[in-house]
């Protein structure tokens, strides 16, 4: 009997992610001669909205780790994030998922004036969508402020608007990016470039739901 128990408790912690190893991948990566993960995502998760490298922290760790599983697959094609998604074990993308998804968000970037009439345009599109274009309210699946709903539908805000937009875009061309992707291919079909900009400049503008890195 007692060796049963302490046979079955080693396997246990085993099985529960460990967001501390999660961290050193990020910091340093899981190979010599490579970079962790936060040459691109940075260490607080903010990722690179500038040059539309997206903001891991806020993500629910179901999340993360289904879309390293879908590079590391193939089943979602990116060259940059396929070799070191391939790089993990499936251990090590629920470790470096444990660590991003437990960040605090980091505040969303600063709204340029200008950008006031899209992003008003992009608030409506998100909350009351587009029904003439078969367009349903973004936040009724991803949450009315963004937060996403657990492991079904992304979080979005403060997303990067480059990132979102180019998502948006490819299933706007009927290319489902993963097995996930039928939903928004539908959603996107018939909307305007003009209405995808709009939603994805207001979705960047959305302040951070989760703060504290809940959910
Ligand atoms: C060389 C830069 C680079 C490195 C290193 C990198 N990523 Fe990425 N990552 C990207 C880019 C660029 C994208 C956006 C891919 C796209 O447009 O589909 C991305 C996308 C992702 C996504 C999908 C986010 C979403 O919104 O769906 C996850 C999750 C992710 N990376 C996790 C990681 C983890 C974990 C590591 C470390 C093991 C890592 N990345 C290392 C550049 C990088
Ligand atoms: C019927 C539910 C539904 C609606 C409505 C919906 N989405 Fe989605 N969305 C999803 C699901 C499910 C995914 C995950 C897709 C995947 O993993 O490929 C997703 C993924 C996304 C992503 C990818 C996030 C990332 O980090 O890569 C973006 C961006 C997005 N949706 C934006 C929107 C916008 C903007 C709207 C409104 C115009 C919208 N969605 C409406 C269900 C929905």
């Amino acid at each position: 009997m007692g060796l049963t128990l302490l046979a079955a408790q080693p396997s246990h912690a085993a099985d529960t992610p460990d967001p501390a190893a999660g961290r050193t991948i990020a910091e340093s990566g899981v190979l010599t001669g490579h970079v962790g993960c936060s040459a691109c995502h940075l260490m607080n998760g903010a990722g690179q909205p500038d040059v539309g490298i997206p903001r891991l922290a806020g993500f629910s760790a179901a999340y993360i780790a289904q879309q390293l599983d879908f590079f590391a697959s193939d089943k979602r094609s990116n060259s940059w994030m396929a070799p070191y998604a391939r790089m993990l074990t499936p251990r090590q993308m629920q470790d470096v998922a444990a660590y991003y998804a437990a960040l605090p968000e980091p505040p969303p970037a600063e709204n340029d004036p200008a950008g006031d009439a899209l992003r008003a345009r992009g608030k409506e599109v998100f909350q009351k969508g587009d029904m003439a274009h078969g367009v349903m309210p973004c936040g009724g699946c991803h949450g009315p402020a963004g937060q996403g709903m657990g492991a079904f539908a992304p979080h979005l805000a403060g997303q990067s608007a480059p990132y979102l937009l180019e998502q948006l875009r490819q299933w706007h061309q009927g290319k489902d990016r993963d097995p996930m992707g039928k939903m928004m291919v539908t959603e996107t079909h018939a909307m305007a470039d003009a209405d995808m900009q709009a939603v994805a400049a207001y979705v960047q503008s959305l302040p951070a739901p989760n703060a504290g890195g809940t959910k």
